[in-house]
């Protein structure tokens, strides 16, 4: 069951408070599962492949804002948080070509993790519903990312990576509040919590089940 749709989320997402970096934990980003200290090697060991593939994800959490923008512009909360939050992927995306260019890396096509795909299969087809699932599910690829780049900044030696890494986990970690925070102001608490458990499950899995090649998500 869904509430009234109509009036804004309960809060704006840039008062959400925060408190990082150094004790954001998995439990705060509603995240089932902690990463497999292997992938951490696997990206130390790749860091050029993760650096191109976190440009592409930059792009692509844009895209999606911008989509959601498009499909559901009879939902006014929607339209800012959202602009605001392709806003400030693009600026990423732009932060992580110049990490390319300092570095000789060409930008180039790469093929996605399937995570995402994965992942948004638990998305139910029916409005308002498609909507519910969306946001959650948006909301655990940011907070993915956020305990990536969390690790990432605690684990590479370069120290320039390791504080850009740093520097952008308050950002992944406002976009997972910014998609709850609306989930929150659509629906009813209990139908958004018990998606934020459903959909986590099935992140961890996902996750757990990794992907074909080193990805920021695999
Ligand atoms: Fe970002
Ligand atoms: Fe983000």
């Amino acid at each position: 069951m869904v509430g009234n749709c109509s009036h804004r989320p309960n809060r704006q997402p840039g008062q959400a408070k925060f408190f990082l970096t150094g004790y954001l934990s998995i439990t705060m980003l509603h995240l089932q599962s902690e990463t497999d200290p292997a992938w951490v090697s696997a990206a130390l060991a790749g860091v050029e492949t993760i650096l191109l593939d976190h440009a592409h994800c930059e792009k692509k959490a844009a895209s999606t804002a911008m989509g959601l923008i498009f499909r559901y512009q009879d939902r006014y909360p929607l339209m800012r948080p959202l602009s605001e939050l392709a806003r400030e992927e693009l600026e990423h995306f732009e932060l992580m070509l110049d990490v390319l260019e300092a570095r000789d890396i060409p930008f180039e096509r790469m093929h996605p993790s399937p995570y995402a795909g994965r992942l948004m299969k638990a998305v139910r087809s029916e409005e308002p519903l498609r909507l519910l699932d969306t946001l959650i599910a948006c909301a655990f690829i940011e907070a993915r990312s956020c305990e990536r780049m969390k690790l990432l900044s605690q684990a590479l030696p370069d120290p320039e990576l390791a504080a850009l890494y740093k520097s952008l986990l308050a950002s992944e970690a406002r976009h997972n509040t910014t998609y709850i925070d609306l989930a929150r102001g659509f629906f009813p608490e209990e139908d958004v919590r018990e998606r934020i458990v459903a959909i986590g499950a099935r992140e961890a899995a996902v996750i757990l089940k990794g992907a074909p090649e080193l990805r920021l998500h695999s």
